[in-house]
């Protein structure tokens, strides 16, 4: 996992070249080249085509990690998307639909035999799983901190897991998703808190789901938020539109920042104690985890400063 966190991964159709050159205009943290559910099944080689067109073109230059996510691995359609966007080097492939850690592992040998035939250094291709699309990945995501403990190759590619509700939803023939107000109803919590816990559990990012709801850019802050005090570090985009929301959301505020950089300094001044005091309150390692997390988020913002 790199040092600063993706705060904003917007998805982006592989067969809209209008779209793919609006979201390099974007302040995303990466594009997600889509090659699954956002492409009708026509034009789905034209769409392959187009995103190794477009990674070619752009991989060196994009301000964003230019990510591609491919189809499922039941979709029989997977290990093709791979072979042909591999060439354009994308920052990390999305993986969909995932059921099991198996999944990831199979993916993962895929990747090292590809990366090998194409002489990329084996493990450079990082995976980020959206991981309960599926009734079944979601009831196996305790599993994944003894899966990764014994795939330690698959395990270093995991940058980060993800989740999502729609596909579920329709798995599960669920009619809702949201009670009145708003709130998940408990599958979908259930989803969503799995998923947070399993990624902090194995020590990569949890990055929240989308919100479809793509006018709505006071609920998708309000959602952002939450998913940040819970403890997410960044946030799936659809529309150009929620990208500053979202990276607004999961930047440090000043006073966030200020603290964590004294909180830094007070452990280096106190010379290897593993506990010391600041402003008359006790501090020790988990405040100084929580302050080293909140420099790594800022020098992603930082970076992304003209
Ligand atoms: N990436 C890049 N550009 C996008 C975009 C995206 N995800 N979504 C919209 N845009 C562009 C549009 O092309 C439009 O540009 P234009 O004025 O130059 O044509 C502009 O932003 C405004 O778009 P808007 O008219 O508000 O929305 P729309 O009706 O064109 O598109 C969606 C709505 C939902 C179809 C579109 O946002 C989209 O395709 N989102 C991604 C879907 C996806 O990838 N889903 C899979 C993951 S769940
Ligand atoms: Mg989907």
């Amino acid at each position: 996992m790199s040092a600063a966190p993706l705060r904003s991964l917007l998805f982006v159709p592989g067969d809209s070249e209008r779209k793919q050159a609006k979201g390099l205009a974007t302040a995303a943290d990466a594009l997600i080249l889509d090659l699954e559910d956002s492409v009708a099944a026509e034009r789905r080689a034209m769409a392959r085509a187009m995103v190794l067109e477009f990674l070619q073109a752009q991989s060196a230059r994009a301000p964003q990690q230019l990510w591609v996510r491919v189809n499922a691995l039941a979709s029989g359609r997977l290990f093709e998307d791979l072979a042909a966007v591999l060439p354009g080097r994308p920052a990390g492939i999305v993986l969909p639909k995932v059921d099991s850690y198996d999944d990831i592992e199979r993916v993962a040998r895929a990747l090292e035999a590809l990366e090998a035939g194409q002489g990329l250094l084996i493990g450079s291709t990082p995976l980020l799983v959206i991981a309960t699309e599926t009734p079944a990945g979601v009831l196996s995501l305790p599993s994944y901190p003894q899966a990764a403990a014994a795939h330690s190759a698959s395990a270093r590619r995991l940058a980060g897991l993800t989740w999502g509700m729609e596909d579920l939803c329709a798995a599960l023939g669920a009619r809702v998703k949201t009670d009145g107000a708003g709130a998940l109803r408990p599958t979908f919590q259930l989803a969503r808190l799995s998923c947070l816990l399993a990624a902090a559990a194995i020590g990569v990012q949890a990055i929240d789901g989308v919100y479809v709801d793509f006018r709505d850019g006071e609920s998708l802050r309000r959602q952002a938020e939450e998913a940040r005090g819970d403890g997410f570090s960044g946030k799936l985009a659809i529309h150009p539109d929620q990208v500053e929301v979202i990276n607004a959301a999961f930047t440090p505020t000043d006073a966030e920042t200020a603290w964590a950089r004294r909180v830094v300094a007070a452990f280096e001044a106190a010379a290897g104690a593993g506990v010391t005091q600041l402003d008359g309150q006790m501090i020790d390692r988990p405040h100084l985890l929580q302050a080293q997390r909140i420099l790594e988020s800022v020098s992603r913002d930082g970076s992304k400063k003209p």
